[in-house]
């Protein structure tokens, strides 16, 4: 059996799979087993900051699994390196936000973080955005909005209301003394790359601060760097209760985290919280070396310039290709490209990856740009010119198909 064919036929199918099976990578470009090249702008769901195989991350690897990767009892021990990162996060964490604990991935961060804020507050309800994505535990799921997906695993958590995405009145209609927090993310990833307004932002902190409710800010996709500057909220002038971290924290090891102020702190008790591999040796090397990289080379500006460039670049296909590109959305290195329907997304998905360039199809109907990082300026021109001609590609197909 090849590849395709033991995975089809042994692995738990749960999602749409391109025909590809990639070997390797090395920066932004990934080939495939037969050799074949695709550049990589997808960076593995936002994950892959640093590119593929970057030193920095082997060598961190390398060096933390000749020394220890799980401390003996676990989180009951201290671990130097952990001790480390905890530091340098706190040259990059928005102040305020004193306290760390970390996780595997992005949905038992925001897992965490509601259980703690429903205990600490004594109340039961969180209010989401819809369209929302905070990941596919029963509890995050149930906090993730616009998708039927949740209403699958019935009955979901309960205690969970749902507010219209941008709209602070209707979300003050729904806030009580009964919330205990309200979890968004500042751009939505997976709602198509949709940024909350400054002052949508600055209204539902204070509302929150009015009630008594925490803001839990959902940084998994837009943290480290990724949207320009080094947390999306540092653009808003906000303060979270309680911020979580996922993905580009450790630039594909699975790591995650969230963050707390002191007062929140204060209300966790022992035993509240905990997890096998949380803060294990290997994940925290891997993500302060990632962290200490970021920060020595401004990545956070780099990001920002690259990222208007592309924009530029992003919004002359839009012209080119009207009836294709509806909107362009999004800041630093995460853009969605506004289509019309899912399946023009998939069709253009596909052209790109034949033409060697991966995108990630997002819903609503939108095409996603995730790149690593590092991606250079040749790398963007180079993803650029292959999407100018899939779609025009897809414009002629679309114009021969009416015709027929
Ligand atoms: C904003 C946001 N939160 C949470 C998650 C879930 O993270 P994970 O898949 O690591 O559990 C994602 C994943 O896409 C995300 O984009």
């Amino acid at each position: 059996m090849n590849t395709l064919e033991s995975e089809d036929s042994f692995g738990l199918t749960v999602c749409h799979k391109f025909p590809v099976a990639i070997e390797r990578g090395q920066g932004s470009m990934v080939w495939d087993e037969n050799g074949k090249a695709y550049l990589d702008f997808t960076s593995g769901w936002g994950v892959t900051a640093l590119g593929h195989a970057h030193p920095v991350v082997l060598n961190a690897l390398n060096a933390q699994a000749a020394k220890i990767m799980q401390n003996p009892n676990s989180g009951f021990t201290y671990s130097p390196v952990r001790a480390r990162l905890l530091s340098r996060l706190q040259q990059v964490l928005p102040g305020g936000l004193t306290r760390v604990f970390f996780a595997n991935s992005g949905a038992e961060a925001n897992d965490g973080a509601v259980k703690l804020a429903r205990k600490i507050t004594g109340r039961t309800t969180v209010i989401a955005v819809s369209g929302s994505f905070h990941g596919r535990t029963l509890g995050t799921l149930s906090l993730s909005g616009g998708r039927e997906n949740a209403a699958r695993y019935l009955p979901q958590v309960p205690g969970n209301l749902f507010a219209p995405f941008g709209d602070i009145a209707a979300l003050e209609n729904l806030m009580s003394d009964q919330v205990a927090a309200v979890i968004l993310e500042p751009v939505q990833g997976e709602g198509g790359v949709r940024a909350q307004s400054g002052e949508y932002m600055k209204a539902l902190e204070q509302c929150c601060r009015a009630h008594g409710a925490l803001l839990i800010v959902d940084e998994v996709q837009t943290g480290f760097c990724r949207t320009g500057t080094f947390f999306a909220v540092d653009a808003l002038g906000i303060a979270p209760d309680i911020l979580t971290m996922g993905k580009g924290i450790a630039s594909g090891f699975p790591f995650a985290a969230f963050a707390v102020t002191e007062a929140v702190a204060a209300g966790v008790a022992k035993g509240d919280h905990g997890g096998t591999y949380c803060g294990n040796p290997l994940g925290c090397a891997v993500a302060d070396a990632v962290l200490e990289y970021l920060l020595d080379n401004s990545v956070a500006d780099e990001v920002a310039r690259k990222g208007g460039s592309l924009h530029t670049a992003l919004r002359g296909l839009q012209q080119d290709y009207p009836e294709a590109i509806q909107e362009i959305r999004g800041k630093g290195l995460l853009f969605g490209l506004q289509l019309q329907s899912d399946e023009q997304v998939m069709n253009l998905t596909r052209l790109c990856l034949d033409r060697g360039l991966m995108v990630t199809p997002t819903r609503n109907a939108v095409l996603r740009l995730i790149p690593s990082l590092l991606v250079s300026d040749e790398e963007i021109a180079q993803a650029l010119e292959i999407l100018r001609g899939c779609l025009a590609q897809l414009q002629a197909e679309q114009r021969s198909d009416v015709a027929a």
